[in-house]
């Protein structure tokens, strides 16, 4: 008997500690995690465009999941599909359009979130409004003359290209081997160049946006991209393809790259007047209002040093 009183006064004591050590470390709502969500992942997870029925623009389409079903498990952070999507446990890592992917803190964030039940909000607290801010599925793109930098066009890629153009898209593999999930990926020079700073002309990524090398992008058009749309991302090229942060991107100099389009007076593909000296490779002779594939490098100044050109 005097043992179980113990007990008793042992667990009050417990409850008695415990409670305000509970209210000090207020649970993790939905409320907190939902502009993470809406800056970063709703651009491509929104109920009217969701990659793999994911959409993370209300609490309810977090809790529903993906075509594979849930990605949030109640009390196992490590075990949500969510979570090592965002950690990079699983593969490939969100945000798509990273880096830079979700600083420390927001993973943490979210993490105890998963782990204190993936409350939507604490009882008697202030309600959740479905959607916390309005989706950033269709940003304001700026105006003609004014500063364009990745954050304008990452959407315009994330909501028409991306479907294909990444890792594990419609396609299988990225088609050509061209990703646009990233800054870094959308301006490599690996293989060849598809965007030249400063020089819209000669980026293949607006050549084909326009429909001046086929197949037009997006693949899937029409509808190809508005005007508008265009005009934004000719003008971030023409820029120097500044990153979000809004440095330029420096030229490639010496980069291999291929452009197509038709040849017109003078060495020029549609207006890009090319450089062709005594070593450059010319097949078929090709006449102008012919469709040519050119290949070349890049010099310094992003001119395109023809070594070859051939009607296709
Ligand atoms: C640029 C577009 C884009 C952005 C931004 C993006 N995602 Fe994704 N997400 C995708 C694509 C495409 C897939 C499918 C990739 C694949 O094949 O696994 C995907 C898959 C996922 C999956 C896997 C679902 C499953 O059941 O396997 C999760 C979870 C996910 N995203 C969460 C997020 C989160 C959280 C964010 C923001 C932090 C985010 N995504 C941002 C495009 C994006
Ligand atoms: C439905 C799938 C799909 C979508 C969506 C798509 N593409 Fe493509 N993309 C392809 C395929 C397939 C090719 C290869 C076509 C060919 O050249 O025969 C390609 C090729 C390209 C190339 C040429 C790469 C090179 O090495 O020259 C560029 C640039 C490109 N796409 C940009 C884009 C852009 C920008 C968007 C979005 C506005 C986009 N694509 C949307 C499927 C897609």
């Amino acid at each position: 008997m005097p043992g179980r009183v113990s007990c008793l006064a042992l667990a009050v004591v417990l409850a008695c500690c415990a409670l305000p050590l509970r209210g000090q470390e207020s649970p993790v709502t939905y409320a907190e995690v939902a502009p993470i969500f809406n800056q970063r992942c709703v651009m491509c997870h929104n109920s009217a465009a969701a990659m793999m029925e994911l959409s993370l623009d209300s609490y309810a389409g977090v809790l529903k999941g993906s075509s594979n079903g849930p990605v949030v498990a109640a009390g196992d952070a490590a075990g949500s599909e969510l979570v090592r999507r965002i950690t990079g446990a699983s593969q490939p890592r969100m945000p798509l359009t990273g880096p830079p992917f979700l600083s420390e803190d927001e993973i943490a964030l979210v993490e105890q979130w998963v782990d204190g039940g993936l409350l939507e909000a604490v009882a008697g607290g202030e309600p959740v409004p479905q959607v916390v801010e309005a989706p950033a599925a269709e940003p304001e793109l700026p105006a003609p003359g004014e500063a364009v930098t990745y954050a304008h066009v990452a959407p315009i890629f994330a909501r028409r290209c991306i479907k294909c153009h990444a890792e594990s898209g419609l396609m299988g593999g990225p088609p050509e081997g061209y990703l646009l999930t990233s800054y870094q990926a959308a301006l490599s020079a690996g293989d060849r160049v598809r965007i030249v700073p400063g020089n819209p002309d000669a980026s293949m990524v607006v050549r084909r946006v326009r429909g001046q090398s086929s197949p037009r992008m997006p693949f899937d058009g029409p509808p190809f991209l508005s005007a508008e749309e265009i005009r934004v991302i000719e003008d971030w090229v023409a820029q120097g393809a500044p990153d979000a942060q809004g440095q330029p991107a420096a030229v490639p100099a010496g980069a291999k790259i291929r452009i197509e389009g038709l040849l017109e007076p003078g060495w020029r593909v549609d207006g890009l007047r090319l450089v062709v000296t005594g070593s450059t490779r010319i097949d078929k002779s090709p006449r102008p209002g012919d469709y040519v594939e050119v290949r070349g490098r890049l010099d310094r100044n992003g001119n395109v040093l023809a070594e070859r050109i051939r009607p296709r």
